[in-house]
């Protein structure tokens, strides 16, 4: 088989480029088009936080887009907090792009946008935080998170902060039919379900697993199928778990869990599903643990209290672990 290119990927193909392709996201879409409607120069500077796959760093593009129109790239300079090596590289770049722009009434600033800036160390947000208002004449930031609460508050005051949510599961099948309506596959109902499931509300997640399972399936994806794909898919914080039981690690386990909680924004009773699975498909599950799941499950479905249940879960799995 041969290789998968960026063109190839449905994530890509299918990643909307106008606002009325956005799934769900409601709130961000009106809050974004009003700032377009209103004077241009008076935009501030914008956050946007969320769990992944949700279409942060597509919307920050369809703006940019409904800014500039066609000639986007020439005003857009899209840098990555963590892959940059450090905030003298973020700097650097932004002097560069800012120099010898001059401000119009169309073009009234040039565009940064910086992904993963929660990943920066608060020494470095402080640094950023000057090189806004430094380089503010001729450029606004869109800066991008998943965590809302590792940016620092001087930042977080200076912009207009928009949150992001997880798309909800008949929005997330819709998207997904109408994809495999364009790429002639046959899915039904309970295929996508289970695709969306696996997901947990990442929509990136979602079209890639479809993708996979249509290469594996020659046109009628089952149930099998996706099963099989969803194997590699174990969220890399859901792996962190478990291998933290594994290991006797109370402390980490926690401070995992609640990682991919705030993350991805995912109730309790999401979680041990999710965990559920996870241990099915690494073939780890003994009646002793599918009995701690299910009897948390069922409190937090009686409404008790999430954070005690969860740690006195993972309290108990740890104990359930070491007798095996
Ligand atoms: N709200 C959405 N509407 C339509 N497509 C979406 C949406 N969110 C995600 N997608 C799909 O998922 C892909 C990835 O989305 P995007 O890059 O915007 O995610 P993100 O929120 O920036 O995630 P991360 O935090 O991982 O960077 C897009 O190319 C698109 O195909
Ligand atoms: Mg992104």
């Amino acid at each position: 088989m041969s290789s998968v290119t960026v063109e190839t990927l449905w994530v890509e193909k299918y990643r909307p480029k106008t606002f009325d392709e956005i799934v769900d996201q409601e709130g961000v879409v009106e809050g974004l088009k009003n700032i377009l409607k209103g004077d241009l120069k008076e935009m501030p500077h914008l956050l946007f936080s969320g769990p992944p796959g949700t279409g942060k760093t597509t919307l920050a593009l369809v703006l940019a887009r409904a800014i500039y129109g066609d000639e986007w790239r020439n005003y857009v300079l899209e840098l990555n907090a963590s892959d940059e090596r450090g905030i003298n590289v973020v700097r650097e770049k932004v002097k560069v792009f800012s120099q010898y722009f001059t401000p119009t009434e169309e073009t009234p600033f040039k565009l940064v946008i910086l992904d993963e800036a929660d990943m920066m160390t608060s020494e470095a947000q402080t640094a950023l935080r000057r090189i806004m208002e430094i380089y503010s004449r001729t450029a606004r930031f869109i800066l991008i998170c998943n965590y809302l609460n590792r940016i620092i508050s001087p930042i977080q005051s200076r912009c207009a902060i928009f949150r992001f949510k997880r798309i909800p599961k008949e929005l997330a099948i819709k998207h997904l039919e109408t994809i495999c309506k364009k790429e002639k596959l046959d899915c039904s109902k309970e295929v996508l379900e289970k695709i969306y499931d696996a997901s947990t509300g990442d929509l990136r997640k979602s079209i890639n697993i479809l993708q996979s399972v249509a290469s594996v399936s020659g046109g009628k994806p089952s149930i099998t199928d996706v099963d099989k794909v969803i194997g590699k898919y174990i969220p890399s914080a859901i792996n962190n778990i478990i291998d933290s039981l594994n290991k006797g690690d109370f402390n980490s386990a926690v401070s995992n869990l609640y990682d991919y909680k705030t993350a991805t924004g995912i109730d309790g009773q999401e979680i041990i599903k999710v965990l559920l699975n996870a241990l099915i498909t690494r073939n780890e599950l003994t009646p002793d643990i599918a009995e701690i799941l299910a009897k948390y499950e069922y409190r937090l479905s009686e409404g008790a209290y999430e954070e005690v249940q969860l740690t006195a879960m993972l309290a108990e799995l740890i104990k359930a672990l070491k007798k095996t």
